[in-house]
């Protein structure tokens, strides 16, 4: 077998909570409680193996559609569990970022969004970038907004990726969408330019480790070439 490349960044659009937990005869939030329980699991699988940045796709800009019951339970989800598991992120060495809009979140979210924050800006085994109230568009119209506020001319691309949500942070290698569909729904669109895209059927509440070791085995076969001709 092909030596396992490990992706300095991978992007992850959590997909299928829903479809999981129906076909199980749950309801569709018991799908959301697996999978925060997935996404620590595939945290700590990242450390271990060295990748050094992990993008999580959480809440998209177009999810607020969802019944506002399904909206809530999530919220208060990611609110208690960004409470509960401050010390263990600490413990991991896990630097969280949250990417997207905070204005329309709850206040008792956003606090301890910014807390998290704050409490892990030191952290240095991975940085974990979670996407709430996120979408590729929304990123970019508020990215020429902020251009035009500085009054900003002469745009180039370091200099206008500089203004999106994932600044300082390097292009994902790696993009994995769970659940069988396979589009971009609105992720992150500028920094997806040269990402390798990889598809599973599994939900996301039954991606294990060793899913994510197939997702790495099969970006390892990948030649990127960066619209480049590769030397025989
Ligand atoms: C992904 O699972 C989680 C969020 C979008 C919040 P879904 O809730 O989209 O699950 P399906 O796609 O309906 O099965
Ligand atoms: C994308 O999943 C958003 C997240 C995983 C947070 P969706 O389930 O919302 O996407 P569509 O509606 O199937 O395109
Ligand atoms: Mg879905």
């Amino acid at each position: 077998m092909e030596e396992l490349k490990i992706p300095r960044h991978i992007a992850i659009i959590m997909d299928g909570n829903g479809r999981w937990a129906k076909n199980q005869g749950m309801p569709r939030v018991m799908g959301h409680y697996r999978g925060v329980e997935v996404a620590e699991d595939i945290t700590e699988a990242c450390i271990d193996l060295g990748v050094e940045y992990l993008t999580l796709f959480a809440f998209s800009t177009e999810n607020w559609n969802r019944p506002r019951e399904e909206v809530d339970t999530l919220f208060d989800l990611m609110k208690t569990y960004f409470h509960e598991k401050r010390e263990r992120l600490r413990e991991l060495g896990v630097r969280v970022r949250f990417l997207g809009r905070r204005g329309r979140l709850p206040t008792d979210l956003r606090k301890i969004m910014d807390t998290l924050e704050r409490e892990t800006q030191s952290c240095e085994n991975i940085q974990v970038n979670i996407a709430i109230d996120y979408g590729g568009r929304d990123d970019i119209i508020r990215a020429v907004k902020k251009a035009i506020s500085l009054g900003m001319e002469d745009i180039d691309e370091p200099s206008f990726s500089s203004l999106l949500d994932m600044s300082g942070v390097p292009d994902p290698d790696l993009l994995i969408r769970t659940a069988g569909e396979r589009r971009i729904s609105n992720f992150v669109l500028w920094n997806l330019a040269y990402t390798e895209l990889y598809f599973t059927e599994v939900c996301w509440p039954e991606f294990t480790r060793e899913e994510l070791i197939k997702a790495i085995e099969d970006y390892s076969s990948r030649q990127r070439k960066f619209g480049r001709i590769l030397d025989e």
